[in-house]
């Protein structure tokens, strides 16, 4: 059978894509110089982090010793617990319960020891040179400003700015884009750290908040705090939890996670911290494909914080099979895939 003009320019066609895509690959391997450590290495926001992955707020996060633990197995950062203005107990148990085996409801209602008592630990964790992200909540403008001064001055690598938390009265705050603004603004002037700001799921638009966030000053957005969520027990046929509803978190909420990095990713300028639902080194390449320069680890750390150094192993494996030179060479690449926008009829 004779082939036509446009047969052969088909063929051609392909023969030259594969063959560029080999000759690539071949040079990326002449050019790959990097260890398996370097590869995992990420400059979020000028700040150096060995690993991508970093400890999410409200996991683990009290304790100089276990966050320094979390530092040894592999973690580039950690965030430590919101802390506040004065030491809280939050609400009373049930506070937390399991909705199956990878995903909870809390309703902690942001205990903390206060910003004052932790301060030690915050030198500690400076002196055992963890990169320490202090997560802080106040009760108005000046009480967010004088916790993230505090924190700083004890050496924190960088502040996250809870506004979101579903069982609090701040997730007012990120529900608002001009709220948003105004303290973020307000706080970003007095740092000299980078400020990162947590955004809720929790929101008509996350975008319109985080660009506000983004006007505002802030150095990298981490996306997304718990999906407000509520169980109820059919026996006592009153809601489980003490206060009633509270955040979700877990395997349950990592699509809808995904989701919210993707669409930022779109919108945003500065840096996005992916967190939600983490649980294997497949998870975290999803977040990095959708848009993340970083991720978060939070409910997964109840099965043992070995589990970092086991997905560290995992984003290896993937970047050296898939001839990947860094993970910013991964940070959004789904974007690049032309998407169907009208259905068929
Ligand atoms: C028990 C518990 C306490 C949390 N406390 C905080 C907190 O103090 N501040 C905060 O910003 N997020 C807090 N979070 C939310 C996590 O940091 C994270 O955003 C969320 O759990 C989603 O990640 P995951 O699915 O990996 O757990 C908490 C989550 C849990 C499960």
């Amino acid at each position: 059978m004779v082939e036509s003009d446009y047969q052969i320019n088909l063929k051609q066609r392909y023969l030259d894509h594969f063959w560029k895509k080999e000759e690539l690959d071949k040079s990326k391997q002449k050019l790959k110089k990097k260890t398996d450590s370097e590869l995992l290495e990420v400059n979020l926001c000028n700040l150096e982090l060995e690993s991508p992955l970093i400890l999410a707020s409200g996991i683990l996060g009290v304790s100089s010793s276990l966050m320094t633990k979390i530092k040894k197995v592999g973690a580039g950062a950690v965030t430590t617990k919101s802390i506040g203005p004065r030491p809280r107990k939050g609400y009373k148990n049930p506070s937390i319960i399991p909705i199956d085996k990878k995903t909870f409801l809390n309703s902690i209602g942001l205990a903390n020891p206060g910003i004052d008592y932790f301060l030690p630990e915050i030198k500690k964790l400076k002196q055992e040179k963890v990169k320490t992200i202090v997560s802080v909540f106040g009760n108005s403008i000046e009480s967010y400003i004088e916790i993230a001064i505090k924190a700083q001055n004890a050496g924190a690598d960088a502040i996250e700015l809870n506004i979101s938390c579903p069982h609090d009265n701040i997730s007012k705050i990120c529900q608002d884009k001009q709220l948003t603004y105004k303290y973020v603004a307000a706080v970003k002037k007095e740092l000299k750290i980078p400020l990162f700001v947590k955004l809720s799921p929790n929101v008509t638009d996350i975008c319109e908040i985080a660009l506000s966030a983004e006007k505002a000053g802030a150095d990298a957005v981490t996306a997304i705090n718990t999906v407000n969520a509520m169980a109820i027990d059919i026996e006592t046929q009153r809601p489980i939890l003490s206060h009633g509803s509270g955040g979700l978190s877990g395997k349950a909420i990592h699509s809808i996670a995904i989701k919210k990095v993707y669409d930022l990713y779109k919108v945003l300028d500065i840096p996005i911290i992916g967190c939600g639902g983490i649980f294997s080194w497949k998870d975290v390449v999803e977040f990095f494909l959708a848009g993340a320069s970083a991720v978060q680890i939070g409910s997964a750390m109840y099965q043992g914080i070995n589990i970092i150094s086991k997905i560290n192993q995992g984003i290896i494996k993937f970047l050296n099979e898939n001839n990947f030179e860094s993970i910013s060479d991964l940070t959004g690449i789904a974007h690049n895939f032309p998407m169907q926008t009208d259905p068929d009829f």
